[in-house]
């Protein structure tokens, strides 16, 4: 096998997601833990955002440019190199999720116990179905009281519509939890609450072994065996492949915070998680092990301090090598770009890299050269496909409030949009610019960044919009139709698409029913 061929075999490049407070910052802190990236608790910071009051949304900018440093998080374990991308914990910025949901190859997803699945577990798994990206579901917090266990993994398929196979089930949970029997390796390990990151563990390949009753007594080691028995005769065979496929999601169970069952769950992930995964262009399939390289940006990251204006553009590797300060092709400006100070994240640290390979994230220094979906390669022409915007949540129109200033009042909107802070459509009957976003504090972020990056000043109008839909039709005429009966509603997305404004649920119904042969689509790529 080439070096090549190793180097990217051996990446596990994902994403965890979850609902607030579900645990992802303590769960992405206890792998960093066990892959030796970091030696003590509390250093991963960036999720706290969230705890932030969501009006001070200065202060979580400048939580969001510490967060640069653990945007994605590099360490080595067990001959593997993981990858963790962050996600943003504020809900406001889902879109940046959505976005980094494009980069990973596959997610790991925190449920809490007492809560089950929430609503924003359930809109992010949308996208990893839409992508078909491989999932394994962690359920946290065992040390205290939740859902009956088997409720849960039937509201797991219902709501995130999903098959799902336990390879690790609880022996209790709250004060009497006792640890879980890790069917994937076919061992107990035994639970002590403990900020420290060893396990007791028991081989156990034969659950009837009278061993059981030793440890954790006779009436739970009864519940366990019937669970078990009823798991193995419930659910199909864990299969690798459906994982693989996105069709079926292992559970593992345990307690981030107690660092229970996160070793067992970071030593399947490497197992079964997949290395880079082949990723289509508009023109071919892309092979991650086939040189040359090319990739895409999925996230530019602003830095809001005047002082250091710039911006740091986050750049998936999706095929080869990537070397520093050599010529490579921005494709959409048909130019060659060489790039002298790239930097890779390991170990929570920013640093120059002279190489890195398929799966890898870098960071490249940018000036507004970057737009979120821009492709960069060794010389072909390669568009990469599968960088969705969803229809936003909240509409405003944008007017300028400074009529000298409208030049510069454009180029800011522009700028942002192309950093994808937000999304831009153009009314096509007045004309008029409406900025949709996921949540209010980024239309906060667009007049401050307006006004102090290039002067400008902009007002925010209230329009009443449930939801943007791209529009495609097969006839031509229809299309025309539709557009001509809904003049007043149709707008032009940044890129020329024609999007229908339904200004209530009930208009949009009503449009699908009257226009049958009109397509309405949530997401740009359809
Ligand atoms: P998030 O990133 O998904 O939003 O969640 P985060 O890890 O910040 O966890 C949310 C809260 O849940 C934190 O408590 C955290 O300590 C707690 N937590 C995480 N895992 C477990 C677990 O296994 N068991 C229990 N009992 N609690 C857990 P907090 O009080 O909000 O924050 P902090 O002051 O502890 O940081």
């Amino acid at each position: 096998m080439s070096d090549l061929i190793k180097e990217i075999q051996k990446r596990r490049t994902f994403a965890i997601i979850s609902h607030p407070d579900a645990g992802k910052t303590t769960l992405t802190e206890k792998l960093l833990l066990f892959g030796g990236a970091i030696h003590v608790a509390g250093a991963v910071k960036s999720n706290k955002i969230k705890k932030t009051a969501t009006s001070d949304w200065m202060e979580i900018e400048k939580q969001r440019g510490i967060s640069v440093a653990t945007s994605v998080m590099g360490f080595e374990y067990d001959g593997y190199k993981v990858n963790i991308l962050d996600t943003p914990g504020h809900q406001d910025f889902a879109e940046d999720t959505y976005r980094t949901l494009t980069a990973v190859d596959s997610v790991i997803i925190a449920v809490d116990i007492a809560k089950g699945v929430e609503m924003q577990t359930r809109k992010l798994m949308e996208v990893c179905r839409m992508r078909k990206t491989p999932v394994i579901v962690f359920i946290n917090k065992l040390d205290r009281d939740g859902k009956d266990p088997f409720d849960l993994l039937d509201e797991l398929e219902e709501e995130l519509k999903i098959k799902v196979r336990p390879l690790s089930w609880p022996i209790d949970m709250g004060h009497t939890f006792k640890g879980v029997y890790n069917l994937f390796q076919e061992k107990l390990d035994l639970y002590t609450p403990s900020k420290q990151t060893v396990t007791e563990s028991v081989e156990l390949r034969d659950i009837n072994s009278p061993d059981l009753e030793n440890h954790i007594g006779k009436h739970l080691a009864n519940q366990l065996r019937s669970d078990i028995e009823l798991i193995e005769g419930v659910y199909p065979k864990f299969d690798v492949d459906d994982y693989l496929r996105g069709e079926l999601a292992p559970v593992f169970f345990g307690s981030a915070l107690n660092n229970f069952g996160v070793r067992e769950l970071l030593d399947c992930f490497v197992k079964i998680a997949p290395s880079p995964r082949p990723v289509l262009a508009q023109e071919r399939m892309v092979e991650p092990e086939k040189d040359p390289f090319s990739g895409f940006i999925f996230k530019i990251h602003a830095n809001m301090d005047p002082n250091h204006r710039s911006c740091i553009a986050f750049l998936k590797i999706c095929s080869g090598t990537f070397e520093r300060n050599v010529n490579y092709k921005h494709v959409r400006f048909n130019k060659m770009m060489r790039f002298s100070s790239p930097t890779a994240f390991m170990a929570q640290k920013k640093e120059t890299v002279d190489e890195a390979f398929a799966g890898d994230i870098i960071g490249l220094p940018d000036t507004g050269n970057f737009k979120i979906g821009d492709t960069l390669t060794a010389g072909e022409m390669l568009h990469f496909k599968g960088l969705p915007s969803f229809s936003p949540e909240m509409f405003k129109y944008i007017e300028n409030a400074d009529p000298m200033k409208t030049k510069q009042l454009n180029k800011g909107i522009d700028q942002l949009m192309d950093e994808g802070v937000a999304q831009l459509f153009t009314n096509q009957f007045n004309g008029r610019k409406i900025i949709g976003t996921v949540g209010q504090l980024q239309f906060e972020v667009i007049q401050y960044r307006l006004l102090h990056e290039y002067g400008a000043q902009c007002r925010w109008e209230p329009i009443n919009l449930h939801k943007a839909c791209w529009i495609e039709c097969d006839c031509n005429e229809d299309l025309e139709n539709f557009k001509k009966r809904k003049y007043q509603y149709m707008a032009k997305d940044k890129e020329g698409r024609d999007v229908f404004l339904a200004d209530s649920n009930y208009v949009l119904q009503m449009a699908q029913q009257d226009f049958k042969t009109i397509s309405f689509h949530f997401n740009s790529e359809f």
